[in-house]
């Protein structure tokens, strides 16, 4: 059998916090393009967010509070198939139906695992261990075509791009086989720090911070110590880094004359990444404040995206129970 699967975008985003700019740019923004050209699937990562929370009460808060960022981002329930990653338990048994097409050198080499043990944490559980088993079964169970998601995740979906193959090349042709795509312009987006930016990082900028504490974050964003009289590099600033994630060419051009005219502070460029980015989110900000009011409109929501994403499911491991003997 040859399989010919429509074109569909598939990601997933951990409850694992508020989303910040660096979920914002490396993954929502660039799946919300998805919506205009393809089937697209997004859900809610709960399975995998146990693999790091221990309060039954974060899980069920972050969980609404990340479908509310990619409903006030833009998420259009009627062109995106948006739910919850439990509703869908067809993911766990593929998930172990993939672990035995998965060996533990694979498994030794994930970053998920690799990190874990680079920071010298001693209880490792198996579900951080089989991660990377259960993402692939989150893509593969939906045919999935193109995974939109930020670099570190790559290696994951190339995962599971070799556990469809291992179960075709044993099984049969029955297995969708995934692309990452990632947007190189924002591939990692810096934290405050410089480091990539993330939550186990503390150098986050939230998406949906009121007015005032968004300037006060961007105003921690950290900077050498040239006075404001001397001129400066904008080709070495991490400032200026920010205000081309959001800048056209042009004003990029004007902010970095004005940096090495001199006379011009690290304030002043920070006050213009502050306008910038304060501009682009006070809309999403006000809709989620909006989303945030009617918890149930947005439960009714996941419940419907959950019925589509378990229909196609159903339909997957149906034929993967048919073609490995189940
Ligand atoms: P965190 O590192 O803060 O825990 P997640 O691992 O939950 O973030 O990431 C969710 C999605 O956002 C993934 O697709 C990931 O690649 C993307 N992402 C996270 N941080 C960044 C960043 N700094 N730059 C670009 N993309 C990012
Ligand atoms: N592992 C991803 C992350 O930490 C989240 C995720 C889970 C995911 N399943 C997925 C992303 C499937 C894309 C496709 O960011």
């Amino acid at each position: 059998m040859t399989l010919q699967p429509t074109p569909r975008a598939l990601t997933g985003i951990q409850p694992s916090g508020s989303a910040h700019i660096g979920n914002w740019l490396g993954a929502i923004q660039p799946a919300l393009q998805y919506q205009e050209q393809m089937d697209t699937f997004y859900f809610i990562a709960t399975y995998h967010a146990l693999t790091t929370t221990k309060s039954a009460v974060d899980l069920r808060q972050n969980t609404l509070d990340i479908a509310m960022t990619w409903l006030a981002l833009g998420l259009d329930p009627a062109k995106t198939t948006l739910w919850s990653q439990q509703s869908v338990p067809e993911v766990c048994e593929l998930s172990w139906i993939l672990s035995c097409m998965s060996t533990k050198a694979m498994l030794d080499k994930a970053h998920a695992f690799k990190d874990a043990v680079a920071k010298g944490k001693k209880a490792i559980s198996a579900g951080l261990y089989t991660y990377p088993v259960l993402m692939a079964a989150d893509i593969l169970a939906f045919d999935t075509t193109v995974v939109p998601v930020g670099k570190d995740q790559v290696q994951h979906v190339e995962m599971a791009r070799d556990m469809a193959k291992t179960f075709n090349h044993t099984f049969g042709e029955t297995l969708v086989l995934p692309e990452s795509i990632v947007q190189e312009a924002v591939a990692s987006v810096p934290g405050l720090d410089g480091n990539k930016m993330s939550k186990s990082y503390g150098n986050t900028i939230e998406i949906f911070l009121p007015k005032k504490k968004l300037r006060k974050r961007i105003m921690a964003i950290q900077t050498d110590s040239k006075t404001m009289e001397e001129p400066k590099d904008p080709e070495n600033c991490l400032v200026f880094d920010y205000y081309k994630l959001f800048a056209n060419k042009e004003e990029q051009s004007e902010l970095a004359a004005k940096y090495r005219a001199g006379n011009f502070g690290y304030g002043h460029a920070k006050q213009a990444v502050f306008e910038k980015m304060n501009a682009l989110l006070e809309e999403p900000r006000a809709k989620y404040e909006d989303w945030k009011s009617r918890p149930d409109d947005v439960q009714d929501i996941l419940n419907e995206g959950a019925k589509r994403a378990r229909s196609v499911a159903q339909a997957t491991l149906a034929r993967v129970r048919s073609n490995c003997g189940l």
